[in-house]
């Protein structure tokens, strides 16, 4: 079994970090976990907005890390911060943010912003972003320059490697014991739009070369050109595979130096319009349709993710299913910051994610409206507070149960509709939402008690992990969860044999406080806005 660690803060655990191994994504069977000294750990992160990247601006993100009750602080480092003059490095400020992170008790993920950044330059330093000479920018197809970079060019790629494993050598120097820093992203939000691609005479001369013959096997293609094998979506195919050897490149040097786990994000590609055209989605970034191009390309990358920014439920989940995947590890690597988004750690969770990491979570006075909330405080951190609530005393219980075991999860409908949940051969469930906490709503069916107040709003989920053949562990807010008896017990009646609330104490140990029955078992197990957590053990009756 593994052992379980408290999580940093006190003298015994910062020992233990010393003999700790490097984080790592490690996969068992189609399942992912993040090591964190040496056991499972979720990520429940609250990423900073983008220039909250200075000494003088964290003591505005710190209250808002904490009110969000995250684990994790996800920062930028832009290379125009860390490289002002061309082989001059300044790395005052990850010297800064991993001393207060400590003090702070969260771990770190920290965002490369070096040659994308939302597909655009604008976080290279100047010496770079204003010398298009030895830096190209990415021809689009009416023969106008872009305001992207281009992935073709030797002399950008090592310029970006360079500053890159300068940042990776330091952080070995600083953080090699500890571990504060646990997963890096390399670039931010890659691929280009209004153009395919490059169309550049370099690009055009490239295109007209072989496809790699690993990625024609992985395709199941036939040899030829990009062209030949790819038709209308070689421009869109080759971009992706240039610019992921470029960032695996680029990954691969900081590796050989101090191999964190890494990752790219992804701008999406509309999951439900698969018809959309390249540039009007970022082309060539890690969307859902060259998913298998990064993998061949990008061996270095340890998983891609989605940014989602589509708050209904429909689209969100769609994306989920699309980066979840037995070669790809689900992490949500940023989400929108309404209050809507807070439920979909419950399905990121029943997809086995690692880590969840909603975007602009601090007091610096910026709010991304309309994309989120229009204005920004404690009030629209507390939702996102309240679910990390549930699982902050899970972040070692909940990724090791994920990782050996199976769990379970969902998030509430935009239409409130209920969801089964199949745990087996011996039990199901039932997940509704929307309920009183007593009565069944076939005795209203009319409605007339109304809705539990703010229930419009869709804001529930459940999470569900197998303790043992009938024991369940519950977390869930703002739903009911009525389990019953599967196929294999179909004869038979389900009974609640015993349904304990607890929690989880830093060593890992289930701890007791009551038992739930009579009303508050009667009707299924009736979680409100109130973050807790369950133990159930089934059992069944002759009838
Ligand atoms: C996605 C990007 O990755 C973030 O850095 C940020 O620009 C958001 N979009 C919008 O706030």
């Amino acid at each position: 079994m593994l052992a379980l660690t408290v999580s940093a803060g006190n003298s015994v655990a910062k020992q233990a970090h010393a003999a700790a191994p490097i984080p790592q994504l490690v996969q068992k069977n189609g399942k992912f976990a993040l090591m964190v000294d040496g056991a499972p750990f979720l990520i429940l992160g609250g990423q900073a907005n983008n220039s909250s990247n200075y000494p003088a601006a964290l003591d505005k993100v710190w209250p808002a890390i904490k009110d969000m009750n995250a684990n994790t602080l996800v920062m930028p480092v832009a290379w125009e911060q860390v490289e002002p003059t061309e082989g001059h490095f300044d790395f005052s400020f990850v010297d800064t943010l991993i001393k207060q992170a400590r003090a702070h008790n969260v771990r770190l993920g920290i965002l490369w912003f070096g040659t994308w950044k939302n597909t655009g330059p604008s976080y290279t330093p100047s010496w770079v972003k204003t010398d298009n000479k030895r830096f190209p920018r990415l021809t689009n197809k009416d023969g106008s320059t872009s305001y992207s970079l281009s992935p073709l060019y030797d002399a950008t790629r090592e310029a970006d490697k360079k500053a890159y494993v300068e940042l990776v050598k330091h952080l070995k120097a600083i953080d090699g014991q500890q571990h504060t820093v646990i997963i890096l992203q390399v670039e931010n939000e890659t691929g280009v739009y209004g153009a395919a691609r490059d169309y550049s005479a370099k690009a055009d001369g490239l295109m007209n070369q072989p496809v790699p013959d690993a990625l024609v096997k992985k395709l199941g293609k036939q040899p030829g050109n990009w062209h030949q094998v790819f038709g209308d979506d070689a421009d869109e195919f080759f971009h992706a595979w240039s610019i992921a050897r470029y960032c695996d490149d680029i990954a691969a040097a900081g590796k050989a130096v101090y191999p964190l786990p890494t990752y790219m994000n992804d701008a999406l590609k509309d999951p439900l319009n698969p018809k959309s055209t390249p540039g009007s989605y970022a082309s060539g970034g890690p969307t859902y349709n060259v998913l298998d191009i990064y993998k061949v390309a990008a061996p270095h990358i340890d998983l891609l993710a989605p940014d989602l920014y589509t708050p209904t439920s429909q689209s969100y989940e769609a994306s989920l299913a699309f980066y979840a995947r037995s070669d790809n590890a689900l992490y949500v690597a940023e989400s929108g910051n309404k209050p809507v988004y807070a439920r979909y750690i419950f399905s990121t969770l029943g997809r086995q994610g690692i880590g969840f990491d909603p975007f602009g979570f601090d007091y610096s006075g910026y709010s991304n409206y309309p994309l989120g909330e229009k204005t920004w405080g404690p009030d629209q951190v507390k939702p996102f507070g309240t679910v990390y609530a549930l699982f902050r005393p899970l972040e070692r219980v909940w990724p090791k149960l994920s990782y050996e075991g199976q769990v379970w999860g969902v998030s509430e409908p935009d239409d409130h509709s209920g969801q089964d949940l199949d745990l087996g051969p011996q039990w199901k469930a039932r997940v509704t939402y929307r309920q009183w906490q007593f009565g069944m709503p076939e005795w209203d069916p009319e409605h007339k008690n109304g809705y539990p107040e703010g229930s419009e709003v869709p804001s529930g989920g459940v999470a569900v992990a197998k303790l043992s053949d009938n024991e369940f562990l519950v977390a869930g807010i703002n739903a009911r969860i009525s389990f019953d008896a599967g196929p294999a017990n179909k004869d038979k009646g389900m009974l609640l044999d015993r349904v304990e609330e607890g929690h989880y104490d830093k060593a890992g140990n289930w701890v007791f406080e009551r038992v739930w029955n009579g009303d508050e078992t009667d009707y299924g197990l009736n979680l409100t806005n109130t973050p807790r957590l369950l133990k159930v053990r089934l059992s069944t009756y002759t009838k």
